[in-house]
């Protein structure tokens, strides 16, 4: 992929070229020059993106790589080309940011993040960045970001996914203000802390530099994110977006468990510590714990209990295990496995992260290897707010009936509500300020996955909705109702 990367760029800006000079020759018409903008340029903005990859054979960007840095600068022009200043912050976020005709109201944050997981889709994170730098863009080209009441501000993430460093979110957590110190001392695979990590991509990467960066509330207006859905909810009911009600709360887990390392042809089964065979026994476990809430929340009264734990509504991941030394004819002296656990309801995670650590330690008891089992991150589920909910919904029905009906024929008014499994940076922003969630159809369902797809209509449907909710506050008969 990073090979073919420039080729990518180089198509994608000569195609570029040729939009802008239909773009001239087409004057003043908005239509056209907005179907370029919020149709065309998107698509070929996140092809572009998705070539900038770490990894020669698949998508790849982790926090400060090689091609996240290249990414960074990227998204920064496109910003520009939309009419924005904007700067790279201590953390690596990318900041695009318009006064509107009040540069001393509270701002309007639109983001989302960059980097990804390996072996990525091409939408996750990307998608939000991009289908926000083409609505704003296009306020831009029709005149119309100076009569916007308030800043717009696009901040695209630079760790959303947390698969360098475990922790998730380091770049909205520095502008929530919950960014804690200790991090800096967290290493990734090879050893590197989080501060060398942020000192050789040229911050300072002190704890007072990331500190510093948090936004004060009053300064903030809100945070909207536009997101893939990474679900198959919307496709199922035939539409291409929805508003999310509720994100789900996680805990991140990294367990080790360290045995009797020894020789697989001397050891009589009996006689052996192994990590091998006991953390199988904690995984399939953690398995039966998350089918079943009902047996660890029996506690609860009916209709509580009904509430918290229907079907979903508490899911379990292992999803990365590692054995040291790693070689078939050796009993494993350790193995090490992380948990992932996601739950709409804090009581339910909370509840299920402690019984998984009580059925760890009790295996390891009985199979005689010492556990370290250590918490790496935990954020609460967010509700969304009801006002954006509804603005979300309005502006979303109207992109709609925007499309031409050859794209969608369906009820333009009937937005479904949905409730986010996956983690966004939005989480994070609530600690700031209300947020809002515009959801959009994938394929099957499909993410952190190279199958992951978005059709191209969608892709015009969420810059048309983002468009359309920005322009309620600005007089126009674009946006009249
Ligand atoms: C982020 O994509 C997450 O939900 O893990
Ligand atoms: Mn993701
Ligand atoms: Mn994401």
């Amino acid at each position: 992929m990073a090979s073919s990367s420039v080729n990518a760029r180089l198509v994608g800006y000569i195609s570029l070229f040729f939009i802008s000079i239909i773009s001239l020759a087409s004057g003043s018409n908005n239509k056209i020059a907005d179907d370029e903008i919020l149709k065309l340029e998107p698509i070929l903005r996140l092809h572009q993106l998705a070539a900038i990859s770490d990894s020669p054979h698949h998508i790849q960007r982790t926090f400060l790589s090689k091609a996240s840095l290249e990414a960074g600068k990227l998204l920064q022009t496109w910003m520009e080309d939309a009419g924005m200043s904007t700067w790279i912050d201590n953390i690596g976020n990318v900041h695009g940011r318009t006064n509107g005709n009040n540069p001393s109201a509270p701002a309007l944050l639109i983001g989302s993040h960059y980097d990804t997981v390996i072996d990525a889709g091409k939408y996750d994170g990307a998608l939000g960045i991009i289908v926000a730098i083409a609505a704003v863009k296009s306020l831009h080209v029709h005149g119309l970001l100076e009569k916007f009441p308030r800043p717009i501000e696009i901040i695209a993430f630079s760790d959303e996914e947390g698969v360098r460093f475990q922790s998730t979110f380091l770049g909205s957590a520095a502008i929530a203000g919950k960014f804690s110190e200790h991090l800096l001392s967290v290493v990734d695979k090879s050893g590197t802390t989080l501060e060398a990590a942020l000192k050789a991509s040229s911050v300072p990467g002190t704890a007072e530099s990331i500190i510093g960066m948090k936004y004060e509330a009053d300064s903030v207006w809100g945070y909207i994110e536009v997101h893939i859905e990474q679900g198959p909810v919307l496709e199922k009911q035939g539409i291409p977006l929805g508003v999310v009600a509720a994100i789900a709360g996680q805990t991140r887990i990294n367990v080790i468990l360290k045995g009797l390392q020894g020789h697989a042809g001397t050891i009589p089964m009996a006689m052996r510590r192994d990590p091998m065979t006991a953390s199988a026994a904690a995984i399939l476990n953690i398995e039966h714990i998350c089918k079943h809430p009902e047996e660890f929340m029996g506690d609860l009264e009916q209709g509580k209990r009904n509430h918290f734990v229907h079907e979903g509504a508490l899911v379990c991941t292992v999803g990365e295990i590692a054995t040291w030394p790693g070689a078939s004819n050796v009993i494993p002296g350790e193995v090490s496995f992380t948990i992932d656990v996601r739950a709409e309801d804090d009581l339910v995670r909370k509840s299920a992260v402690s019984t998984i650590i009580k059925r760890i330690e009790n295996i390891s008891l009985a199979r005689q290897v010492f556990p370290r089992v250590e918490i790496k991150h935990e954020a609460g589920a967010v509700i969304c707010d009801s006002d954006l909910q509804k603005q979300l919904r309005f502006a979303a029905s109207q992109a709609l009936r925007k499309l031409p009906s050859s794209v969608f024929q369906g009820d333009k008014q009937c937005i479904p509500t949905v409730i986010s499994g996956a983690g966004h940076d939005a989480l994070m922003m609530a600690h700031l300020t209300k947020v809002g969630m515009l959801f959009v159809r994938c394929t099957g369902g499909i993410s952190h996955s190279p199958d992951e797809h978005v059709l191209e209509d969608d892709i015009w449907a969420a810059s048309l909705a983002l468009k359309d909710f920005l322009g309620k506050e600005i007089p126009h008969e674009e946006f009249a109702s």
